[in-house]
């Protein structure tokens, strides 16, 4: 069986509970280097080794945010599919634990997600103790199945549920492609809801226990890593929708009763580039109410000791825009205590708002917050050493290659944030209305460093602050 071009290859411990824990007793060596690697994100959580792809199972309790994470511990690709896991109190610095899922008997662990079982439906929790329950895709060369996993102890030792697999849907879908289960709690109706990828689009299903699943309903036109969330429309109570959501940054604004999302128009997409298969934390009580999302970073790590990362957690947000309701993405507020300010200008030609940022190093982790009056350029934008930071065509409605127009279409301003680490970029324009992210260019010797370019441009703000690494 193949899988993002690499066959799958199992190591067993021979016990049936698990892999041999190369992570038990595990002092890495070379801990003085861990984490200040040349390439090494230094405000993003990336794992200590190994590959990783997709966030899982993203759930805040008891204080904490639970991070875990599609990973390969042993090898910089993908293979031997397990569960990392990372803990924060605040979503910006991170601590990687031991693996949560290893692969077993059955199959590797692929992508789901996780929930506090407050109400003990599912019988797993004790009195006081409500379980935290993992609902996840195991792979196998032949199929693609539903299970569940339980833990009582805040995420750090998981018993798999002698009952899996809950749900085998090849044969109805006469496919293989039946993965990635979005498990959230439906209040009104007081039952649990999954979506799941199922050939060529989500299916939801539901349940009263977590345990057993009926099916209900199918909206096509999705792939991999479903995510579905209510959210109020320019913060009003009263007016809310359902969005649906897709692995690659696609989705539908519509309704939901329980059973049935109705989409009220097609897709959209609003976030391009390294980002895919990004979650949103589950909606029972999350830190604040707030709708959190974290994306994985496609961002290649060559000759490192881990490879990908993940992107900075976002607030999404539903706010009307010229063209209807959207949905908005920014980096949490929490990112705030990273920063440390280093200047402020107001209305700057092309050239001097170049030099202001000639003072600052090509590797530095920065924030930059840039407001271009386009005035009557053609194209316009921001590069570092030749690599396009912000990239606007005029002609063509055009932002680093995706189609949009700018929020202000007025006076024709585009406001840009641009958050640079050590391997990545992330830019967010017009306070999330469109976000990409890529990969930062290692070094090359260029000396160029920053340039704004474009006719006749004003920079009408212009606003860098350093960025606090995370690690310690
Ligand atoms: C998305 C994905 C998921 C799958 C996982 C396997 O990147 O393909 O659909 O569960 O990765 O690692």
């Amino acid at each position: 069986s193949a899988w993002k071009g690499k066959s799958l290859h199992l190591q067993f411990n021979g016990s049936g509970t698990g892999m041999s824990n190369i992570y038990q007793d595990d002092r890495i060596a070379g801990q003085d280097s861990l984490y200040r690697e040349r390439r090494r994100p230094q405000y993003h959580f990336s794992s200590r080794r190994g590959w990783i792809n997709d966030p899982n199972g993203l759930v805040f309790h008891d204080g904490e945010y639970h991070l875990f994470y599609q990973h390969n511990p042993y090898e910089r690709e993908w293979e031997n599919m397990s569960w990392g896991h990372a803990v924060s109190k605040d979503m910006i610095h991170w601590q990687e634990l031991p693996i949560a899922l290893h692969p077993d008997k059955s199959g590797t662990m692929f992508s789901g997600s996780a929930v506090i079982d407050y109400d003990n439906t599912s019988g797993f929790g004790k009195p006081g103790n409500p379980a935290m329950v993992a609902l996840y895709t195991v792979d196998s060369p032949d199929r693609q199945v539903q299970s569940l996993a339980y833990s009582l102890d805040k995420g750090r030792t998981w018993t798999k549920f002698p009952g899996n697999p809950l749900i085998d849907s090849k044969e109805k879908w006469n496919s293989k492609d039946t993965r990635d289960p979005r498990v959230l709690w439906y209040a009104p109706g007081k039952h649990w809801v999954m979506v799941l990828n199922e050939r060529d689009g989500h299916s939801i299903y539901t349940s009263s226990n977590l345990k057993d699943w009926t099916y209900q309903s199918h909206v096509t036109g999705f792939w991999e890593c479903p995510d579905l969330f209510e959210l109020p429309v320019d913060g009003n109570a009263g007016n809310k929708k359902w969005v649906m959501y897709g692995a690659s940054n696609t989705y539908m604004i519509g309704s939901f009763d329980g059973k049935t999302f109705r989409p009220e128009h097609g897709k959209y997409y609003f976030s391009a580039g390294s980002i895919y298969a990004a979650q949103t934390f589950s909606n029972i009580p999350a830190a604040d109410g707030r709708r959190i999302q974290i994306g994985w970073g496609r961002i290649p790590q060559q000759g490192m000791p881990f490879n990908n990362m993940m992107l900075l957690p976002t607030e999404l947000t539903l706010r009307t825009t010229k063209d209807g309701p959207r949905l908005f993405s920014c980096p949490v507020k929490e990112v705030a205590q990273l920063l440390e300010p280093a200047g402020k200008w107001k209305n700057l030609s092309a050239s001097d708002a170049s030099g202001k940022l000639a003072s600052f190093s090509q590797n530095d982790q920065l924030y930059i917050k840039t407001t271009i009056r386009l005035s009557h350029a053609t194209d316009a934008g921001l590069s570092l050493s030749g690599q396009r930071l912000v990239y606007y065509d005029l002609n063509f409605n055009m932002l680093n290659g995706m189609f949009y127009s700018p929020q202000d279409m007025t006076s024709m301003e585009l406001t840009a944030e641009i958050y640079l680490d050590r391997s990545s970029v992330e830019v967010f324009i017009d306070g999330g209305a469109f976000s990409y992210s890529m990969e930062r260019k290692p070094d090359v010797g260029n000396k160029e460093g920053f340039r704004y370019w474009g006719n006749n441009i004003t920079i009408t703000s212009l606003e860098v602050s350093k960025v606090r690494g995370i690690w310690p």
